[in-house]
């Protein structure tokens, strides 16, 4: 019998749709799902298609030609470990396994390890698209041993997204680095959309933008320097009207956020590799305050905001643009220092220009931007801070003003915009060659005799208070 050169276990929406992807691509596919349905109903979308169904991991693994490559869809957590516990007796030293969940990217370093010590590859991949993405060309961030990644470099940049003709795959580093990347790109992603989110709320509430006003705006906006998948799907959001009310769907949409935890990772390992990504963690938070609807419901009534809100015009725009444009830098400033830092505490030796680059298409943050980065670091792989390149200092530097008028307008009318500001609270801690730490350090040492040191002499003192 022929053998299938790629395996995918795991077909709900991502797996289903890179298992389609593959096969369109000229590859010979066999799939596996735990429950036979999600099969049957693949192999009825996939006719014609070189790709087979099985209904037992023995089938599936028997169909594979070797070494074999595995590609794991299944959902982050105790499923990979259980999928791989169930996959070990059946293949072989020298296949490849690759998970291409959302997985933290500490159990990645454990899979990596474990597997690889019981002669396996293990490759843990970052895939980035949502559905569309997977189906048409996500972008893609493997991490594991260079040389399994090699084997599977065909499939993966074929199957990736292209922006220029490049693909949107490049190897990322050892065990868990891939996951790590997407995971602070999750991050990002937070941040990109809890800013665009205030802009808007800011324009609602200052200047009082209907949804077709806002379609005008988005659309005019993404023609310019914040040109992006996000900003697109924005400007399409407010042309939706509900079919029921004639109302625009926004309008109609509970303010309540859900997440999935990636996230939450980033804003814990910044604090765990102690790298501030504010901005990127805010976003989280608003996520969490969001969900309190409640208890937000019951504190508007009692909890006292400004009373005046002195309103804009239409030409309040631009400077909201600008400050979307000022804060998004500060962001991505934060979400790559975390993984300068994370590269050199885990030896992964991150290259953030090619990150930047494989970010431009497939994944939900691609964005014209992303060229600067990129830029950026193949001038200068060692840039400390994306804050202190030239094309982003100036621009921070120009619009800086009118960032500040903007978060003022919104704190004097009492409009929240965390992200905003801690962006801008980021900038501004950053350029401060003063920070009052010499008083905290004065009550660590009053209070706890932590010690402290001086700017006029060497040493370390403490002082009697
Ligand atoms: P969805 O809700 O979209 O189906 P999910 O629950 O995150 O997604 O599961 C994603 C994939 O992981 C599915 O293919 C699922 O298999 P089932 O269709 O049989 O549920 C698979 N999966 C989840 N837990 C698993 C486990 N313990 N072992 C093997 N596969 C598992």
């Amino acid at each position: 019998m022929i053998k299938q050169q790629v395996g995918v276990i795991g077909l709900a929406v991502m797996g289903k749709n890179l298992a389609l992807n593959i096969a369109d691509h000229g590859y010979s596919v066999s799939v596996y799902n735990r429950s036979a349905q999600k099969t049957d109903e693949l192999l009825k979308e996939a006719q014609g298609k070189n790709l087979i169904g099985t209904y037992s991991l023995e089938e599936f693994v028997e169909s594979l030609e070797t070494p074999r490559k595995i590609i794991m869809m299944v959902k982050a957590g105790d499923a990979v470990d259980a999928t791989i516990k169930n996959l070990l007796p059946l293949i072989s030293k020298g296949d490849i396994l690759m998970d291409g969940g959302n997985s933290y990217y500490k159990d990645t370093i454990r899979r990596s390890r474990e597997l690889e010590e019981k002669g396996y590859h293990f490759l843990g991949t970052g895939i980035s698209g949502g559905e569309e993405g997977a189906r048409r060309g996500p972008a893609i961030m493997p991490g594991g041993e260079e040389e399994a990644y090699r084997m599977l470099e065909p499939v993966l940049t074929d199957i990736s997204a292209k922006v220029d003709n490049e693909p949107c795959c490049t190897y990322i580093g050892k065990n868990g680095a891939g996951h790590f990347v997407k995971m602070v790109h999750n991050g990002i992603e937070y941040a990109d959309m809890q800013l665009i989110c205030e802009a808007y709320l800011i324009m609602k509430k200052v200047i009082g933008l209907t949804p077709p006003e806002f379609h005008e705006v988005f659309k005019e906006w993404n023609k310019g320097e914040l040109n992006s998948y996000l900003i697109d799907i924005t400007a399409d959001i407010f042309t939706k009207q509900d079919p029921n009310t004639g109302q625009y769907l926004v309008d109609l949409i509970l303010d309540v956020a859900g997440q999935k935890g990636t996230g939450k990772w980033t804003g814990q390992i910044s604090l765990d590799l102690g790298v501030p990504t504010p901005t990127i963690t805010t976003a989280v938070y608003e996520r969490y305050l969001s969900s309190m609807k409640e208890e937000r419901v019951n504190a508007s009534k009692v909890l006292k905001g400004p009373e005046n809100l002195d309103k804009k015009s239409k030409d309040f725009t631009e400077a909201v643009r600008r400050a979307l444009y000022a804060s998004k830098i500060c962001s991505y400033a934060q979400g790559f220092g975390l993984m300068r830092e994370a590269s050199e505490q885990f030896g992964w030796d991150l290259k953030l220009g090619d990150i930047a680059k494989i970010f431009r298409g497939g994944c939900i943050i691609r964005a014209q931007f992303l060229n600067h980065i990129m830029s950026a670091y193949d001038k200068n792989h060692k840039l400390v801070n994306l804050l202190l390149e030239d094309y982003f200092k100036d621009i921070v530097g120009q619009y800086q003003m009118e960032w500040r008028e903007v978060v003022k307008q919104a704190i004097s009318a009492g409009i929240p915009t965390p992200a905003f500001s801690s962006a801008l609270a980021y900038y501004d801690s950053y350029r401060s060659k003063e920070l009052p730490m010499n008083l905290l350090q004065a009550q660590r040492d009053y209070f706890g005799a932590h010690t402290y040191q001086r700017i006029d002499m060497d040493g370390i003192y403490h002082t009697k208070w």
